[in-house]
């Protein structure tokens, strides 16, 4: 566009006159509303409908609190399995790798992997005497541990055994259903085959041993082989 163009078009834009613009506007302000200051108050029927709801769903809250207990109204809780009487028995599969799990995090830093143990140091479980035998000894070894001469294969060994039951003076504190994991777990391994240990029996000892606090000797065990 050229400038003579241009200047063309802004002469016709201003033909109106002021007169004519000053009119249409006051027209146009005329129609509109004046604003009005100030609040108006609710409509009666909005203040009536929103107390209503109110009033309700307190009466509703209420009534269905049920004590406010976070179990009440959850569909995945169960209260048979909650209990502990339901309670899931872990499977045979399961029993053996939450035993060997425990074995590998403590026992295996001295009997080792291989369950062979040390030489002269830490008797080996793998064929080994006590561990295939009678499980009221074994699992008294595991409650209370083990001190003084002890021949495991033909070899004697003169160490200490430590305490894993809850037992006074015993420092891991296993619950009877870990014993007998790792217990039915070092049976099973290495070509190792003899029963379970069920957590009922190693409870069954503990009780029988309440009121031991020191580990066995390999004499004071003979009874229980
Ligand atoms: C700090 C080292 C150490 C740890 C950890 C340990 N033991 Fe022992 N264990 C020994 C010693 C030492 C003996 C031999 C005690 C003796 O000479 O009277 C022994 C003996 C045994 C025996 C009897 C002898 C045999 O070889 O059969 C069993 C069974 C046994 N331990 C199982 C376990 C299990 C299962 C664990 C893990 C829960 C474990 N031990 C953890 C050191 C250990």
């Amino acid at each position: 566009m050229s400038a003579d163009q241009n200047n063309n078009l802004s002469a016709g834009q201003s033909g109106a006159s002021d007169e004519s613009l000053q009119q249409v506007h006051a027209e146009l302000v005329a129609k509109k509303p004046e604003p009005k200051e100030g609040f108006k108050t609710m409509p009666l029927f909005l203040l009536g409908f929103v107390s209503t709801m109110i009033f309700v769903t307190s009466v509703y809250v209420v009534h269905y609190r049920a004590g406010f207990s976070p179990t009440v109204y959850d569909q995945r809780f169960d209260p048979k399995t909650a209990a502990g009487t339901g309670a899931k028995e872990l499977t045979p599969e399961q029993v053996i790798a939450a035993g060997k799990k425990s074995y590998q995090q403590v026992c295996a830093a001295c009997h080792q992997n291989t369950g062979l143990g040390v030489a002269g140091v830490y008797p080996p479980l793998a064929g080994s005497e006590q561990v295939l035998g009678k499980e009221e000894a074994l699992i008294r070894i595991l409650l209370h541990g083990l001190n003084g001469p002890i021949v495991v294969k033909g070899n004697t060994y003169n160490g200490a055994m430590p305490a894993f039951g809850k037992v006074p003076g015993g420092g891991y504190n296993w619950n009877e259903e870990k014993i007998s994991q790792v217990l039915t777990y070092i049976r099973q391994e290495w070509g190792n085959s003899a029963p379970v240990v069920t957590k009922e029996k190693v409870k069954e000892i503990l009780a029988a041993e309440k009121a031991r606090s020191k580990p066995w000797t390999d004499a004071e065990l003979k009874p229980f082989e």
